[in-house]
């Protein structure tokens, strides 16, 4: 890792213990559109911009504000690798989040629905991922301070959580994310491609994230909105204000199971 990397982390760090004393052991990313989660967590608001060191956002529906009290830690608002953030910034949250004492990750983002049973509204878990993005953060980020050289993430979406996710939303669905650098949406032709690979949904983030909290020694919860059927499998054309609405409409059932997510994590010895 660059030591200027470093640096910023032990800065920005430093600067949210300063603000807010808390050490939680929750820590969220959230995705478009469900920026209104933050209001139904009570803490510390920190906006991104007055926490030295980190990267600012851009995209709509991303409001860049750190919400911290002392079971959870959310940064309601990611960094993505299509906005031409630097891959080691997309990932900045992630060791935050691990320098404040975060175990359990909960990424939410908003996916295309390629699994034909899905709808577009459903919420899925999160079981596995395929990295088709042509990056991987550790090849940046990677130091031994922090975990091994080749980690093992073949168990970072943990079991016992997504089962804890299924008790606590028995309609919610499950499959394989798959990660694409967008900004472009998919071509149906590569939505045939990603199903021959196994992907139920695609989206543009969470994976860097992911792999790097496997990296950390940290477990996911990965929550997708399916927010669009993927290209090619409606008639109607994608685009971002889809994505938000449908993310809006769904809004409410994705922070109930948040909230008692939280709930049950946080009731945990
Ligand atoms: N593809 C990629 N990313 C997305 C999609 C999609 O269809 N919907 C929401 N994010």
């Amino acid at each position: 890792m660059n030591p200027e990397y470093k640096q910023r982390l032990h800065t920005a760090a430093a600067s949210i213990k300063e603000k807010s004393n808390v050490s939680p052991e929750i820590g969220m990313i959230t995705g478009s559109g469900l920026g209104g989660l933050l209001n139904s967590i009570k803490g510390s608001d920190i906006h991104y911009t007055d926490i030295p060191g980190f990267p600012n956002t851009t995209v709509e529906g991303h409001p860049g504000t750190l919400k911290v009290n002392d079971a959870v830690a959310v940064c309601g608002g990611r960094f993505h690798y299509y906005e031409g953030h630097p891959i080691e910034d997309v990932v900045f949250p992630v060791f935050l989040l691990h320098a404040l004492g975060v175990k359990t990750l909960i990424l939410t983002n908003a996916s295309g629905g390629i699994n034909a049973s899905f709808s577009s509204g459903d919420i899925a878990v999160i079981t596995d991922h395929l990295n088709i993005m042509g990056v991987n953060p550790l090849r940046e980020v990677y130091d031994p301070a922090y975990g091994p050289r080749f980690p093992d993430i073949s168990t970072v979406y943990a079991k016992t959580l997504i089962s804890l996710c299924h008790d606590i939303d028995p309609q919610l669905k499950e499959g394989v994310y798959a990660a694409m650098q967008g900004p472009s949406y998919e071509t149906p032709a590569e939505i045939t491609m990603l199903q021959t690979l196994g992907a139920d949904m695609v989206g543009m983030s969470t994976v860097p994230e992911a792999i790097t909290a496997g990296f950390l020694g940290m477990q996911v919860a990965g929550l997708s909105c399916i927010t669009n059927l993927a290209a090619g499998r409606s008639a109607g054309t994608l685009s971002h204000e889809e994505v938000l609405a449908t993310a809006k409409a769904t809004e409410k059932r994705l922070i109930t199971l948040i909230l008692k997510l939280i709930e049950r994590l946080s009731a945990q010895p």
